[in-house]
């Protein structure tokens, strides 16, 4: 269940936060979730739409210590929903790693957490952030913040039907100033969650404002389970702030890793900046990975928002994103990326080469060939 060490390519250097309301913390340390060991105090954030497994692996390989799958529909589970049966797929490199999933029944929350810990997964994750409406109308997401009961009922049912630690992700209530969170959070460790992570936004708020985390400061002091803090991590600076003065035991990193894993590596002590060749390389490498994953038509339409999140931020001009968007293939794409970096075809060998064959594991009741890729 330990991820193998030394993943981060900047992993040799200083990761020491500054003493801030005297702790001090290291970026390197280890910590768990219930019996799963956990190399570094930097969490992958689920998103939905981005979080396929070339994501997570990049983002072990960059320095998360943990990654989590986007959410996945329970009832799309229960149905046997081939897409939805899709995201349970876990590579060997993967660990540790948190399966997310997410609906109202607590009866199928705990059949779909039997399956997820048969997926493979390390942890079972429960999403009471959602704030999308065609989540939060079928009573899922972050709706449960309003119902703290039936929230603890969900978090008691899948914690009983799984021998894998349980987590949740929450935000820190449905309208604005709410919070509801800080009711919520030691409910939910009572019911058995193993540890909270707090995004303190409002869901009404979706991504507008800041992230308030003196609320995660809060929950730190009332739950003696970990908790990781999300929102607005966006740099070495950033996190360590954060750690230092909410007391959480990680921070969880999303938007700023879009496109993006440098940030990672910044965040853990590393240099930020990439050349042109590398950010190729990797666009590629991804891209390969996207194909083998999601077959060559889903993944064709999946990546063009990458395009823009690689070589965006100034690393190319404008008119080349759009003019990759507008090619109908990903051969390609390929093709005029290498065209304007030829240097990344060296680096991207030396990617493949270090990543080797992975294997993935199965559920052995899923007719997994149908999924493409694999
Ligand atoms: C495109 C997108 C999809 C997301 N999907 C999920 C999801 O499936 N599950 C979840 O718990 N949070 C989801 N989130 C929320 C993030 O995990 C994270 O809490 C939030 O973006 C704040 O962190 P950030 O400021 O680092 O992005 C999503 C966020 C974005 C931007």
């Amino acid at each position: 269940m330990v991820a193998p060490p030394g993943r981060c390519p900047q992993g040799d250097l200083a990761t020491i936060a500054p003493m801030e309301n005297g702790r001090q913390l290291d970026l390197l340390e280890p910590w768990a979730i219930g019996g799963v060991e956990i190399p570094t105090r930097l969490v992958l954030a689920p998103m939905a739409g981005v979080s396929v497994q070339a994501f997570r692996r990049q983002g072990r390989r960059f320095g998360a210590g943990l990654v989590c799958s986007e959410m996945v529909s329970v009832a799309g589970i229960r149905h046997r929903n081939e897409r939805t049966l899709g995201y349970l797929r876990v590579a060997s490199d993967e660990h540790p790693l948190a399966i997310q999933i997410f609906g109202s029944d607590p009866g199928a929350m705990a059949e779909a957490a039997r399956m997820v810990e048969a997926a493979g997964a390390d942890i079972v994750d429960i999403n009471f952030g959602c704030p999308v409406k065609k989540v939060t109308k079928t009573g899922a997401g972050a709706s449960l913040l309003d119902d703290p009961g039936h929230a603890a009922r969900i978090v008691e049912a899948v914690a009983g039907a799984t021998a894998l630690p349980v987590s949740v992700k929450m935000r820190r209530g449905t309208e604005n100033g709410s919070r509801s969170c800080l009711e919520v959070g030691p409910l939910l460790v009572r019911a058995g969650a193993a540890s909270l992570t707090l995004h303190p936004r409002s869901a009404r708020q979706m991504y507008t404002g800041t992230a308030d985390h003196s609320l995660t400061a809060e929950l730190v002091s009332l739950v003696d389970v970990p908790v990781v803090a999300s929102g607005d991590i966006t740099s070495r600076a950033r996190a360590q702030a954060v750690l230092a003065t909410t007391g959480a035991a990680a921070v969880m990193v999303g938007r700023a890793a879009q496109g993006n894993p440098w940030a990672l590596a910044e965040i853990m002590g590393g240099p930020g900046e990439p050349s042109r060749e590398e950010v190729v390389a990797e666009l590629l490498l991804f891209m390969r990975e996207t194909v083998r994953e999601l077959g060559e038509q889903r993944a064709t339409s999946f990546l063009k928002k990458f395009y823009g999140w690689y070589l965006g931020r100034g690393r190319f001009p404008r008119p080349f994103k759009q003019e990759l968007v507008m090619l109908p293939t990903i051969g390609e794409v390929e093709t005029r990326l290498l065209a304007a970096a030829p240097g990344a075809s060296g680096v991207l060998e030396r990617l493949e080469a270090n990543l080797g064959d992975v294997d993935e594991v199965l559920l052995d009741s899923l007719p997994i060939s149908i999924y493409g890729g694999g």
